[in-house]
């Protein structure tokens, strides 16, 4: 299968051309990879998008969104942005259900499905990240909270979903910034569990993403796990040395 290597760069950085620095710099590094086997994305806040997006226009690499409207395409919604809007500036893919918007803007699984609905509607990739509390970790819920989480699929029409366009993305939230990662051990089982389920309930064999403190030291043993199919990063997407080291572990 593919591999996937995207950086989030969450609310950073601050200004737009240190953004136009960051994606020049990708746009050297991001020449190398085969993109038959490897995409790599990054995805700027909405605000930088145009200029990334313009910056690596003919490069492989794609550039996505954070998060698109639940709302309509175009309309009365102050403060939106739209997925078909995204698209329109070259956006191929947006992350949806990150922690960050379930934790500090109360995304449930009705608005995320929606959220599908029109990344899907303006043909964006959607990667759907889902990831249990340190709390259900240790209580060792983890496989019943991803389920729920990916159970949001249930209220999306099969016609309105595009499987093919579909990545999801597991992210423990107690592993998010804080420099610990589960055993690789533990990745295994999840990832192997997270197939399973979607295989069943949807017949779906959809690339499964791992994200939570990924960096330059530990990616090579991430991307040596079983049923690991890329990475979504976070602060180490903003460092390009170590991007570039995370890029060709999954190469
Ligand atoms: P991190 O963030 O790599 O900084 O832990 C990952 C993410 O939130 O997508």
């Amino acid at each position: 299968m593919k591999k996937y290597v995207i950086g989030n760069w969450k609310l950073n950085p601050a200004t737009q051309a240190e953004s136009l620095a960051l994606a020049q710099a990708l746009q050297e590094i991001g020449q190398k990879p085969n993109t038959n086997t490897l995409q790599v994305g990054c995805s700027p806040s909405f605000i930088h998008l145009s200029t990334v997006a313009q910056t690596l226009k003919t490069s492989p690499i794609w550039v996505g969104s954070q998060d698109v409207s639940a709302l309509g395409a175009t309309g009365a919604f102050t403060g939106d942005v739209s997925a078909v809007q995204v698209a329109d500036l070259g956006a191929k893919f947006t992350l949806i259900g990150h922690s960050e918007r379930r934790q500090y803007h109360g995304e449930d699984d009705k608005i995320l499905s929606q959220k599908i609905i029109n990344a899907h509607l303006a043909d964006l990739m959607v990667v759907l990240c889902i990831g249990e509390s340190l709390d259900e970790y240790q209580s060792g819920l983890a496989f019943n909270v991803l389920d729920k989480q990916l159970s949001v699929l249930h209220r999306i029409d099969k016609n309105q979903i595009n499987a093919n366009k579909l990545i999801i993305a597991y992210e423990p939230v107690w592993a998010i910034g804080t420099g610990l990662t589960p055993t690789l051990n533990e990745i295994e089982k999840i990832h192997t569990h997270i197939k399973h389920y979607l295989h069943t309930q949807y017949g779906a064999n959809l690339p499964i993403l791992y994200g939570g403190s990924v960096n330059d030291k530990n990616a090579h043993d991430i991307a040596n796990c079983q049923g690991v199919d890329g990475v979504l990063v976070g602060g180490a997407s903003l460092k390009i040395d170590s991007f570039s080291t995370i890029i060709q572990a999954f190469s």
